[in-house]
């Protein structure tokens, strides 16, 4: 493990970052403390421009290299919300307010390119700038997309994107990474449909939406067994059926919801179709009415190639040979640093942290010990893509 030494140094200050952003989690766009905290060290860091209010609570710091060098900036990202979860750990630093917890690491994620950007600042071993970005809302809510949307990566130059997520199960001072689709697109659907109510004893008076909303959950699974291309991949669930009041009460309306996961455009477009033809399809061989309202949400992660090539090389020269997967299996969860690479080329890379609970678990905690490879990653990758 080749570690940057100064940060082996500030383990202990930036895991007590890290437990003190813990404390105090923050949901979706509603990070006032957390971007303070964020925009307070970066201004005592000596960053050249702090800037806070990006994508409505984004903050940037940018840090320039040696005086008279020039050249692009690389735009290094973490995210700062938490996640709408009881937290179960009973640690000293676990969440104070019930009902929110940091249940995915965006607190060690802030923490680690918190104690990059101090390094990178005292030490300017580089040339051209160096952005650091503090996304909100990356829970859902499109922070990434808000950010880019409010032109970051034209008002700060910003050439290439690096994203980094914590990966439990994969052991600390260990990366994985692939090129191409690295998360899913992830998509959202509602499904309203309307019968008519009646005694549950006379089902021949009514028209009974719980039946036909079974029958298209059921059909709905053909897109992924049917239509798609085995070789591909693609998530159709329903999550949601609500309807209904009564033992014996056949309801008017019932409503369904769900997620698309996709690696592919043709999966995307393919999956959007279908769930509507099967939707009025089935609807209307059961003669309700039936709406759908599909919403495209987060892209595909998609890695490009020589920022993935180089990212991996970076890793490697850290963690040593054999402790970087370049080829990790995509996942079909969703990350909203999608917005960033689709405007920037770039790569997203998993970091080990042990053999710790699951993400979005209540009792899941950043692993402090990854701190000093996640800031080792950040820096050599900084001063390698500026080297001089
Ligand atoms: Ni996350």
């Amino acid at each position: 493990m080749q570690l940057v030494a100064d940060v082996v140094s500030m383990k202990d200050e930036v895991a007590e970052w890290r437990r003190t952003l813990h404390a105090d989690p923050e949901l979706l766009f509603d990070v006032h403390n957390t971007a303070a905290f964020v925009a307070d060290k970066l201004r005592s860091f000596g960053c050249d421009e702090v800037v806070t209010g990006l994508g409505k609570t984004g903050v940037v710091g940018i840090i320039h290299g040696r005086p008279g060098g020039n050249g692009p900036a690389i735009g290094l990202r973490a995210d700062m919300d938490a996640l709408p979860i009881t937290e179960i750990t009973g640690l000293p630093w676990a969440s104070r307010t019930p009902g929110k917890m940091h249940a995915c690491g965006h607190d060690g994620h802030t923490a680690m390119l918190l104690g990059a950007a101090r390094h990178l600042a005292a030490t300017r071993n580089f040339t051209g700038s160096v952005a650091v970005i503090f996304q909100p809302a990356e829970e859902g809510g499109g922070g990434g997309r808000e950010m880019v949307n409010d032109g970051m990566m034209e008002r700060f130059g910003i050439a290439k994107v690096f994203g980094m997520h914590n990966l439990p199960g994969l052991p600390v001072g260990q990366f994985a990474i692939r090129k191409g689709p690295i998360m899913a697109a992830t998509d959202i659907f509602d499904i309203a449909l309307k019968g008519i109510g009646g005694h549950a004893a006379m089902p021949h008076l009514t028209i009974d939406p719980i039946v036909a909303g079974s029958a298209i959950v059921s059909s709905l699974q053909s897109i992924a067994s049917r239509n798609a291309n085995p070789l591909e991949s693609v998530v159709v669930s329903v999550t949601k059926f609500i309807g209904g009041s009564a033992y014996n009460i056949i309801p008017e309306t019932v409503e369904l919801a769900g997620t698309v996961r996709t690696l592919s455009p043709a999966m995307r477009d393919l999956a959007e179709t279908r769930i509507s033809e099967i939707v009025r399809g089935v609807a209307a061989a059961h003669g309700v009415e039936a709406s759908v309202n599909y919403l495209r949400n987060y892209p595909v992660t998609f890695n490009h190639a020589d920022e993935t090539d180089f990212a991996a090389d970076v890793a490697e020269s850290l963690a040593g040979e054999g402790k970087v997967e370049r080829n990790q299996p995509p996942t079909m969860g969703g990350e909203d640093f999608s917005f960033m690479l689709e405007a920037r080329p770039g790569a997203f890379i998993f970091m080990g942290n042990g053999d710790t609970a699951g993400l979005h678990h209540p009792a899941y905690d950043f692993n402090d010990d990854a701190i000093p490879v996640g800031v080792s990653y950040w820096v050599k990758l900084a001063e390698k893509a500026l080297a001089a």
